[in-house]
């Protein structure tokens, strides 16, 4: 607990005996006092003026020997946990000055801005994009000390406003070497398990707070309608209901029942609106092809049905963030978009919290940054991911108000619901982490409940010859090929460690051989290419592991999805029995490989704990996941109509959504020739 001694600007120093003098100038003396405890921090002037030194009043009285007893504290409303909060935002608005306002709305990018200036500028938000982690100290204890740096010059400013310090922790902890690594969306929309997703929000809360971090820019809620998106897999499923049940749980699992309870991590809902309906493109943003792009083939009653519809559930479940989309509606930026901000999100569905930018997208709104600024805020967005030049925002923002273009109680409004937040997470009460939490990231429990993800997401798409479960005697020989057999960056996928993901190791963790490795005592030959030049004769088992390289937002926007067969066709020259294992964040283009292989399993991209792929080769587990995505046959299928999707023939899926194989069913497919 922080108290301030303040009266009238001065510090007052009062002593528990009554007919002592005060030894400050009192005017209107504040009401009752409770003496509880030392004051530790400056006072705190409420007109923002220097603290003047405090001298006794000239007497000839002989100056009393000061024997300071108890002291005791006023504290000022804001600060006071025992007010309602609209009492404590109310009281702490009334003393900021327009700059602090302006401070709270600014979200910078961590090296962006030194804790100095945070101090200087009154920066009420600062995050760690992807990849974001401390310089050269990618550990839970840097983090830690690093995001701790950023909240003590928070409370160094004036009023001591605590900071929101926000990342996508989007799979788990992702950028934290040795945080658990949870299977993507895609993965856990095969699971269909509410119960499992929501306990990954609870794990996800865990080692995120252990870090001091207490904002996560999670769930998506996107409703992807084109695999061809960079974005599939953060998607949990094509399908709304499913985006509803899966985010919400994670919401849930996050956020717990209050803010206010310790281990609450603040989720964000993402991206407002229908980010998962931009059409192939439509992109104007670099390279892009369809990441960002617009939103013009649906009406708005679609639009409610199919893509607000999750948000809804999302308001009720107390989302008190929500982050805007880089894509458009019907033209319109959603960023300008003020009618599906200000009208319908926050009037109609009655959200309640603040609204939050995306990384430098009101940049992408059309005219020069004075009005792109104007428009954004105007639009109903509370705070800007800036992320760097906030010098500039800051100055743009208060010359739009000086001009009238952006209104004062538009300012009062959007910083009166940040406070809000933070007064609800309990930031002014427990600001810092004293890392009690560490011991929780990448615990032994917390890996089991990611093993039992990869197990639960596993599908199956073929199983014939018998080919699986495999058989754990040791007399059998095993091949395996591909690289993403024995690298936990490219099974983890994007937003791992890095922005775009990564190749290589993990801090804990198993990849794909070594689980199937740890199942059996047969002789394993690894060869990422293939070839297996280095042994003689033939294997009872090859196992191929292919799929898609890490990529993440418009930089795995994809035009072909068909994958390369190479090595199965290598493997199928030196093994009996083929196995294809897919990690991949989105279904591939197969039909014509499918004859290739007996078996074919879909292990979408698992995160740390590998060998959960295993547990079910080796049929331990039997296969439960179910495709939460509609599989083409071609590319030229895309984007499927959802509203006419044929059951048969070349016009439907290669296989449908919610397809997927256990090991007692008949696991022959039979592929139609198709044009
Ligand atoms: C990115 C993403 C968004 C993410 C943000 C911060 O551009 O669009 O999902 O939360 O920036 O990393």
């Amino acid at each position: 607990m922080r108290w301030i001694l303040l009266f009238t600007g001065y510090w007052v120093l009062l002593t528990g005996c009554a007919n002592v003098p005060t030894t400050g100038r009192t005017t209107d003396t504040p009401a009752a006092i409770a003496p509880t405890s030392i004051p530790t921090e400056r006072a705190v002037p409420t007109d923002g003026a220097e603290l003047a030194p405090i001298e006794p009043e000239p007497t000839d009285e002989p100056t009393p020997t000061l024997e300071p007893t108890i002291e005791a504290a006023v504290l000022l409303p804001y600060l006071d946990a025992n007010l309602p909060i609209e009492e404590r935002v109310e009281d702490l608005l009334a003393r900021m000055t327009l700059e602090e306002k302006i401070g709270q709305m600014t979200l910078i990018e961590k090296d962006s801005i030194s804790p100095e200036l945070v101090t200087e500028f009154g920066i009420g938000a600062i995050l760690s994009g992807g990849g974001g982690s401390p310089e050269g100290n990618n550990t839970p204890e840097g983090w830690l000390e690093m995001v701790s740096s950023y909240q003590a010059a928070a409370l160094e400013t004036r009023l001591g406003i605590p900071l929101l310090y926000g990342v996508d922790a989007v799979h788990g902890h992702s950028n934290v070497m040795g945080a658990v690594i949870f299977p993507h969306n895609v993965g856990l929309g095969a699971t269909r398990n509410a119960g499992l997703v929501e306990e990954i929000g609870r794990i996800t809360a865990l080692e995120t707070l252990a870090t001091g971090i207490h904002w996560n820019y999670s769930p998506v809620l996107a409703v992807p309608q084109d695999i061809r998106w960079g974005r599939a897999y953060e998607g949990y499923s094509e399908n709304t209901e499913l985006v509803t049940l899966l985010g919400n749980a994670l919401l849930v699992g996050m956020q717990g029942e209050n803010l206010s309870d310790p281990t609450t991590l603040l989720g964000t809902p993402k991206h407002w609106v229908a980010d998962g309906a931009a059409e192939w493109g439509t992109s104007t943003t670099g390279d892009y092809i369809i990441d960002r792009g617009d939103v013009t083939k649906i009406d708005e009653a679609e639009l409610r049905r199919a893509h607000i519809a999750p948000y809804i559930a999302a308001i009720e479940n107390g989302a008190m963030s929500v982050m805007i989309s880089y894509s458009s509606w019907q033209g319109t930026k959603m960023h300008a978009e003020a009618y599906l901000i200000n009208e319908v999100l926050k009037d109609e569905l009655g959200f309640d919290g603040f609204i939050v930018s995306d990384w430098q997208a009101i940049d992408e709104i059309e005219g020069d940054y004075y009005s792109d600024v104007v428009t954004a805020i105007n639009a109903g967005i509370d705070m800007n991911m800036v992320p760097t030049d906030y010098r500039g925002f800051i100055s743009n923002l208060r010359e739009a108000v000086l001009n009238g273009d952006v209104s004062s109680e538009r300012i009062d409004d959007a910083v009166r619901q940040i406070l809000k937040v933070k007064f609800m997470l309990g930031l002014f009460e427990e600001p810092m982490h004293d890392g009690a939490l560490l011991s929780q990231i990448g615990t032994p429990e917390h890996r089991e409940v990611a093993r039992q993800a990869v197990r639960e997401s596993l599908v199956l798409l073929k199983n014939e010859n018998g080919a699986l479960p495999l058989s754990s005697i040791e007399e059998n020989r095993i091949f395996i090929a591909g690289q993403h057999a024995d690298d936990m960056g490219l099974q983890s996928g994007g937003w791992t460690i890095e922005w775009q993901g990564f190749s290589g190791e993990l801090v804990g963790g198993t990849s794909i051989l070594e689980g199937i490795a740890a199942k059996t005592d047969a002789e394993i030959v690894h060869d990422r290419f293939g070839n297996f030049e280095q042994v003689e004769g033939n294997a009872d088992i090859g196992i191929v592991v292919i799929g898609e390289r890490p990529y993440a937002e418009g930089q795995g926007d994809r035009a072909d999805l068909t994958i390369n067969t190479t090595l199965i066709e290598r493997m199928r020259e030196r093994a009996d029995t083929v196995i294809v294992i897919l990690v991949t964040g989105r279904p591939l283009i197969i039909t014509e490989a499918l004859p290739l292989a007996d078996a074919w399993v879909v292990a979408w991209l698992p995160g740390s704990e590998g060998a959960g792929v295993a547990d079910v080769l080796f049929g331990e587990h039997d296969f439960m996941g179910r495709l939460a995505y509609s599989w083409p046959r071609s590319i030229r299928q895309l984007p499927f109509n959802f509203d006419n999707l044929q059951a048969e023939g070349c016009d439907a899926p290669l296989f449908p959504f919610g397809y997927g194989l256990s090991y007692g069913d008949d696991g022959a497919v039979d592929v139609i020739d198709c044009p």
